[in-house]
Formats: C-alpha cells, structure tokens, sequence
C-alpha cells in the first residue's frame, strides 16, 4: 500500500496500519536536523538524583533542609532531575499505562472523536505538534486533557476503555500533590514561604500530555518532539520502558534513559518566570526507534489560566528591573501551543 496522500490527521499509528510494510519514513515527516538526532549525544552526563523521601512529612529537619538544597542546585544547574523514593505506588504507574494502551489501541474513528483544532479544548486527541498550521511532520499521536481541578473537565475524558477514566484522576491526584510537595521545597529553596509558589497556582491548572510514538522505519530523519520548553510550572514525567527524552545541557543533547520507578521532573517556563529567571525552563526533545513502540506520559502544573504570570515579588530587589512582561497563563499556552517554531521563542518574546 502506498502512503501517498495519507490522511495526516489520523495520526502516525493509523499510518503504519494502513502501511504495515512501509520501509522509507514519508517524506513529509523528514526534518532539517543539524545532525543525526541519534549520534550527537553525551552519554557522560546524568540528571542529578533526589531523594523524595526527605520530603516527607516527620522526615529529621536536616533531612529535609539538604533535599531542598540538592533540589535548588538540580534547578540552577539543570532545570531536571530524576526522582526516586516518590511514594507513588508501581501498580497505578502500570494501570495508568495500560489505560493509555488501551485508548490507543481504539479504531481511529473512535479516537478521531477527541480531535480538535483548538489548542485550549479540554480533551484533545491529534498528532504530530499541536499546531493545525502547516509544519514539518512529527512521528507523534496524543492525547491531550485537563486534570485537577478535576470537576471542570473530567466528564470530557475519554471514557472508553471504560477504567480510563478512574485510573487517570487516580494517577493525577497522585501527581498534583507530588508537585506540590516538590514545589514546596523549591519555594523554600527560593527563600521563599514553603507554600509561596503553591498558594500563587489558585486553584492551578493540571495538564496530562500522553504520547505515543509507534516504531518509525528511519528514525534518524525526524523527531518524536521537537525541542521545546515547557510552559507550566512543573512536569512530571513518566515512561513505559522505553527511551527517548534528550535534554539540552550546556548546549549539548543528554539522552536520559529510563529508568524504571523513577519519574523525571522538570522546570516549565512559568517558574522560569515567578523566579524572574534564577532558574531556567530547559529545552529538551524525543527521539524515536525502529523497534518499539514508546509512551510517555506527561503531567503539568501551573497556575489558574486566569492567573497573570509574573516573578514573585519578594525575589524583586528593590530598583531592580522585572525580566518578563505579564500575560495570563491561558493566553500564554494558547501562543505556545498554537506555534510550529519551538526552543525557547515564546517566553523569549516575553523579555
Ligand atoms: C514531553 O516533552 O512532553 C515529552 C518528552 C518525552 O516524550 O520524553
Ligand atoms: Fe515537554
């Protein structure tokens, strides 16, 4: 079966269904990489490691006092890190992923029914960016939706496979207070209150990305993700086994191999932003492989849409100039998401 003429808007699974042979990656998808996105790497490097259980509530004071300091320097110096001892139990790690399974695993009509055209719907099946502009090709499907608050969109999730639901407010509960107990500690780290970066979130924002890159027949020719920053606070990801995320550290891409029960947490633009530019939102991509199919499932935290984005006053000496012009978060992902150009050029254009 030719690929010619496929129906971009099914998504790449439902291309390779159509063209279970196919050999060359259509050229649609190619992407002008400076370099083999496969061969360029540092492999010396490591995301710093935190331990999460300093955080925990009775943990000794001086156990805690040094996970906020590790967790400030990770921020500095990285603006990554892998956590361990997360206290987020295996078995709803493994629901969750064969929820995520199972919806992908749906006919393309059936997943069809969550596309959309507009960036900020609530419940978004797509493929490749999120952008309907037009755009070089990206070996990429997704599922997009709003988590906590959980009653403003929960009843729009997909509801089949029928646990999906369920199993993702399970796991989004889980990951909300996770990223509040790690915000604490970079409040703290900031020297600012410990529920400072929380209390300025509102009632928040939740933002789950699933994505599902299937194997790709050339996959030194495109990407599964461009380079972006984040635009949210903090991201919480998580991963089925197999590897794919590279970060941009001191101008060079780290690969970042899974390891299993960690998840990997990263700074978005919005802390970038409250820590008028202390800490820095890094640039990182996905790779895709020839032999299995990945998932990687993205949780954000930011504040309310309403909330408008700014550097956290006490971090303001006085006379000192305000780095970032101020824009609601919801406008602020509305520009991010809706454009094709990545890195770093939407909060650039903030400065
Ligand atoms: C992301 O940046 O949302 C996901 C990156 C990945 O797939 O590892
Ligand atoms: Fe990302």
């Amino acid at each position: 079966v030719s690929t010619a003429g496929f129906d971009y808007k099914k998504g790449v699974k439902n291309l390779i269904e159509i063209a279970p042979e196919m050999k060359k990656l259509p050229s649609e998808f190619f992407l002008n990489l400076p370099r083999n996105p496969l061969s360029a790497l540092n492999i010396n490097d490591e995301l710093p490691v935190i331990d999460m259980s300093g955080l925990v509530n009775g943990s000794p004071v001086e156990c805690r006092a040094s996970t906020v300091k590790a967790i400030g320097s990770a921020c500095a110096l990285w603006g990554f890190f892998r956590i361990v001892n997360h206290g987020i139990e295996a078995r709803l790690i493994e629901e969750m992923l064969e929820e995520i399974e199972a919806f992908f695993s749906l006919s393309t009509e059936e997943k069809m029914r969550y596309a959309s055209e507009d960036v900020m719907s609530p419940v978004r099946y797509g493929t490749s960016l999120n952008s309907s502009s037009k755009h070089a090709l990206h070996w990429r499907d997704y599922l997009r939706h709003y988590g906590h608050p959980f009653q403003n969109s929960i009843h729009l999730w997909p509801n089949n496979p029928t646990n999906y639901r369920n199993a993702a407010k399970k796991y989004l509960t889980e990951m909300w207070q996770l990223a509040m107990r790690i915000m604490g500690a970079i409040s703290e780290g900031l020297g600012l209150d410990q529920n400072y970066i929380e209390n300025s979130l509102g009632e928040g924002c939740q933002v789950l990305a699933v994505n599902y890159y299937p194997q790709c027949p050339e996959p030194d020719k495109t990407l599964g993700l461009g380079a972006h920053s984040d635009h949210g606070g903090l991201t919480i990801l998580m991963q089925n086994g197999v590897n794919g995320l590279q970060v941009k550290h001191d101008d060079t891409w780290i690969a970042v191999p899974h390891v299993p029960g960690t998840f990997v947490v990263n700074l978005g633009d919005f802390l970038e932003i409250l820590s008028n530019g202390k800490y820095k939102s890094v640039e990182h991509r996905a790779v895709v492989n020839s032999e299995k199919t990945r998932i990687s499932v993205a949780a954000s935290h930011g504040p309310k849409l309403s909330t408008v984005i700014g550097p956290a006053s006490p971090l303001i000496n006085e006379g000192e100039e305000i780095q970032f012009r101020p824009i609601t978060y919801g406008d602020y992902i509305r520009v991010q998401q809706s454009s094709t150009i990545r890195g770093k050029t939407i909060l650039q254009a903030l400065m």
